[in-house]
């Protein structure tokens, strides 16, 4: 696989590693003989780390590029549906008729209240944060499965995947209602994926419909948020599992990963922070206190590891919001209008200018998800059920591909010895 190669000397001594080129983007240099030379590689926070070989998801930062399994998120938000793109991100092409066919019937027969689950629910207070609360229902859910798992066998790995993709949203809906104390309106078969999942949350009867235009919103951002190649999130999935864990537990250790606000928790802190300026008039201030460096309040929504452009997840999102309200017939939602003044005076400040940053993936869809009736408490659960499928599909191509346990290790700059104290 390598057939250039990069020299490194230090202190007169060399070593060539080897340089490998990925299909599209930067090579890599392998530096896993370094220890060899006695040197350890130092990357607090992965900034320029690969931590293994994938074909599921593409990301260009510089050119705000996205693509899964090589078709663009443009063309798959345009075109395709979020089960589709489960079934891409999962087996990698995409599906004939017969075969979607085959993938929504078996998630259909997956879509069962558990009663374990529901008495793991009801032992949460109603005002339980719905993160913890879904961190919990399927940790509960390794616990039931355990006996049966064996992670070498594709069968398996296959059906955990139909089972998450299939429950998750369930867990969802039934954890929005448990803290409204309403019963819980089960899934029904002749609904969309994404139509069921509003029609559990919301609905107060099993013949109640749900608005086509709120479903296909749905829908486009449960794809939005399918995947994102080797996020903080999918990173842990992928190191719990290196373990040989648990699959369940491996996505239940992701979902806490991505409750994180620097992470998928900022869809919510997105709206606290718009609730918190209160008034465009305000917003100079608060930039002024985002850009103190000695002050920890961030502009949420803004930035991205990856992405020194435009997040294009967040341009999507942006023309989704403006077709639904049009839909809705909603002229003009200040929450929006506030988001819109943020983003147009930030975008024209240096210090943002400077570091490339740029609106992401949640600038856009607390504002959207708002807009759809979600409380701001459910924004990042809505994420888990996005990208849930991803996150479920990096596991199983590190598992049927080979991996090895992850082991980082460290700068070490404690005390180097000492002796106990003798009475
Ligand atoms: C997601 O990785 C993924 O793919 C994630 C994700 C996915 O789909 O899985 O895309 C989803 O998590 C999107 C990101 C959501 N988080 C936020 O919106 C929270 C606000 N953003 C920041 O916390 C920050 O931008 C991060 C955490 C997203 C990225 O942090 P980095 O890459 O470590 O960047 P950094 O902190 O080194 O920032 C570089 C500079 C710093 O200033 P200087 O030290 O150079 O003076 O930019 C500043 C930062 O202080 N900065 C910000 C800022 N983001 C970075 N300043 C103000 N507001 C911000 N939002």
């Amino acid at each position: 696989m390598a057939d250039k190669k990069a020299r490194l000397t230090v202190d007169g001594e060399s070593i060539d590693l080897p340089v490998y080129s990925p299909t599209v983007g930067p090579d890599v240099v392998d530096v896993a003989k370094l220890i060899s030379l006695g040197y350890f590689t130092y990357d607090p926070g992965y900034v320029s780390t690969v931590s293994c070989e994938s074909a599921i998801t593409y990301i260009d930062g510089e050119a705000g590029v996205l693509r899964h399994r090589g078709y663009s998120i443009e063309q798959l938000a345009e075109q395709s549906s979020f089960l589709e793109v489960c079934y891409l991100l999962i087996y990698g092409r995409l599906p004939n008729d017969d075969q979607f066919a085959d993938f929504q019937s078996a998630i259909q027969s997956e879509q069962v209240i558990d009663d374990y689950l529901m008495s793991v629910l009801s032992s949460f207070p109603r005002n339980a944060h719905p993160m913890g609360v879904m961190c919990s229902l399927v940790g509960a859910m390794s616990a039931h499965y355990h006996d049966e798992i064996d992670i070498n066998d594709p069968e398996c790995r296959q059906t955990t995947a139909i089972r998450l993709i299939a429950k998750v949203p369930m867990l969802a809906a039934m954890t929005l209602r448990h803290g409204r104390n309403q019963e819980f309106v089960p899934p029904a078969p002749n609904r969309g994926y994404a139509e069921n999942f509003l029609h559990m949350m919301f609905s107060e009867s099993e013949s109640d419909s749900v608005s086509p235009i709120l479903a296909n919103a749905m829908d486009r951002i449960f794809l939005l948020h399918a995947d994102h190649e080797q996020n903080a999130s999918t990173s842990t999935v992928r190191l719990v599992g290196s373990t040989d864990a648990n699959p369940y537990a491996c996505i239940a250790a992701g979902i806490a990963a991505l409750w994180g606000p620097s992470h998928g928790g900022a869809n919510e802190a997105v709206l606290q922070m718009l609730e918190e300026i209160g008034d465009p008039s305000k917003i100079d201030a608060y930039l002024k206190m985002a850009k103190d460096p000695n002050n920890p309040i961030r502009i949420m929504g803004f930035g991205h590891r990856v992405y020194k452009n435009y997040d294009p997840r967040a341009k999507v999102l942006q023309a989704t919001y403006r077709e639904v309200l049009g839909l809705l017939g909603i002229q003009s939602d200040p929450t929006l209008q506030m988001a819109r003044d943020l983003e147009r005076v930030a975008l024209s400040d240096d210090y943002f200018i400077q570091r490339r940053l740029y609106p992401n993936v949640d600038f856009y869809s607390g504002i959207i998800l708002k807009a759809l009736g979600i409380p701001t408490s459910m924004f990042t659960v809505i994420f888990v059920v996005g990208r849930t499928p991803g996150w479920i599909a990096q596991w199983n191509e590190m598992i049927s591909k080979g991996y090895k346990i992850g082991r980082p290790r460290q700068l070490y700059t404690g005390d180097v010895i000492r002796e106990y104290p003798q009475d």
